[in-house]
């Protein structure tokens, strides 16, 4: 090792290093914030972190998670108020080995969706822990969002957008869904849907109260398995009728997997997502007493344990592109999921669990650890592939020369029996409380600064930046060559 000048900000020694593609020794060279050199034997470093028996892995990205999100009057559990901000969102967020996040700027009926894009930067501002954009959320999609605002947003890097099908103050027609795809596609965005049918969901709604049935496990019964596989098959041929790029996200079961397996089939470039919780939790969870299911309500439900499986399959034969937390904080309280009391009806239930810390160490440990990926994929589903179809690739989701040096580095020997005291967030609660995880992320890097070591906060909030993003459009036209260059 030199004993002059260092050559590098920070060498990252003795690691096992992964990327989407990759598995091999070598030391990581970091200066000014980037990876320089990938080596065997590299010069010294003002900072030397010794990663023997680790895993340096590209940082996680969460490409869907709600943070500080203004509601909409008229949305179920309306008044309640999401518990993490920018600051406790992103610090949860590295302490999970995730070091870019994409929640969402939503604009509500009547709202400029510009409007909302400024709001959000504000609630940003100063705040992250890590770095950020934004996916767009379009409720109200006029001739001027249509013709103006959509397509200055996606030139200025908000390069995704996703569209409802249901929620009464979200959804939009599906005249409308083709208009919004159309302009994705024009621009090269990416549209992201949330697939499931808002008729039969308020029909099964009415029927099961009138009956009596309001607690929290009805919340499963009123979106059963058909209402999001209908949902995701049309969907699919509104995205066929367009040509346009979609992205399905929280597929949560085997009936949408079939539809996005038969779109595929047909050549329709259909991406896919889904979260922790459609492979830990099952409808049981939110059957306990004491409302405390209430903890389980998100949409779509979880599924049954053969579902979990099938998801499972998914993630491990290629057919899930991206694993996000969807992370929407409600706490257990007046503000959050006892908003409307304790014997409220599910309807009122605000909708979402957390998950953005736990997200990567229970698919690296239940994933990894357990063998039923190996690390390429698990890097492609914790950073890679939301990279690439997000428009950040190779800046972010990857450990390449001229990266970002965002950098997680796990320990597989590590063994941590989750527990909510220990999380980062601002949520009372954890669904995955008392589960003990193989391997944790030990030390993380956000462009080459420690933000994160064994347990202690080393960064500071408002360090994160803002990262606009490019269209990933000419990279990935369609889902076959997308495939194949995963
Ligand atoms: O229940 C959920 N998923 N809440 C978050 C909002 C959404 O639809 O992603
Ligand atoms: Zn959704
Ligand atoms: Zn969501």
């Amino acid at each position: 090792m030199s004993t002059g000048t260092p050559l590098f900000d920070t060498v990252i020694r003795n690691g096992t290093v992964a990327t989407a593609a990759d598995v091999f020794r070598s030391d990581v060279g970091i200066r000014g914030g980037r990876i320089v050199a990938l080596g065997e034997g590299l010069g010294g470093g003002a900072r030397e972190i010794d990663a023997s028996g680790m895993y340096v892995l590209p940082g996680g990205i969460d490409a869907h998670c709600h943070l500080d999100q203004p509601k909409a009057e008229g949305l179920a559990a309306a008044g309640s108020v999401m518990a993490d901000d920018f600051l406790s969102g992103s610090r949860s967020a590295i302490f999970g080995g995730t070091t870019t996040i994409v929640p969402f700027a939503v604009q509500h009926r009547g709202q400029s969706v510009v409007a909302a894009v400024e709001d959000y930067h504000r609630r940003a501002a100063g705040k992250a822990y890590c770095d950020y954009a934004f996916h767009l959320i379009v409720s109200d999609p006029s001739e001027k969002v249509l013709r103006e605002e959509l397509p200055q947003l996606i030139t200025s890097g908000y390069t995704s957008v996703k569209v409802y099908m249901t929620y009464e103050a979200m959804r939009i027609s599906d005249r409308q869904i083709l208009d919004v795809l159309d302009v994705t596609r024009e621009h090269g965005a990416l549209a992201m849907i949330h697939a499931e049918n808002f008729e039969c969901i308020s029909w099964l709604t009415e029927k099961l109260e009138a009956a009596g049935k309001t607690a929290p496990r009805y919340h499963a019964t009123s979106r059963p398995q058909a209402v999001e596989r209908e949902a995701t098959h049309r969907a699919i041929a509104l995205s066929e009728v367009v040509s346009a790029r979609l992205l399905i996200v929280h597929v949560s079961g085997g009936e949408a997997i079939t539809e996005i397996r038969r779109g595929r089939e047909r050549g329709v470039p259909i991406f896919a997502e889904t979260c922790p919780q459609y492979l830990f939790l099952s409808e049981e969870d939110l059957d306990q007493p004491g409302f405390h299911g209430a903890k389980c309500v998100c949409s779509p439900p979880p599924r049954d344990k053969g579902n979990q499986e099938v998801v499972w399959r998914g993630i491990e034969d290629g057919l899930f592109d991206i694993f996000s937390s969807d992370h929407a904080p409600y706490r257990f309280d007046e503000n959050g999921k006892l908003r409307h009391g304790p014997d409220a009806p599910f309807r009122k239930v605000a909708n979402g669990i957390p998950g953005l810390e736990t997200r990567a160490p229970l698919l690296f440990s239940e994933g990894f650890m357990a063998g039923r990926i190996d690390l390429c994929r698990f890097v492609a589903l914790n950073s890679a592939n939301s990279a690439k179809l997000y428009g950040m690739y190779p800046r972010k989701g990857t450990i390449a020369v001229g990266a970002d040096a965002d950098i997680a580095i796990w320990d597989p020997q590590r063994q941590v029996t989750i527990r909510n005291e220990m999380l980062h967030h601002n949520v009372d609660f954890t669904p995955y409380e008392g589960r003990t995880l193989q391997g944790w992320p030990v030390t993380v890097m956000v462009r080459g600064e420690l933000v994160c070591q064994d347990g202690e906060l080393l960064g500071r909030p408002g360090y994160g930046e803002f990262i606009a993003r490019r269209s990933s459009a000419r990279d990935i036209q369609d889902r076959s060559a997308e495939a194949a260059w995963i």
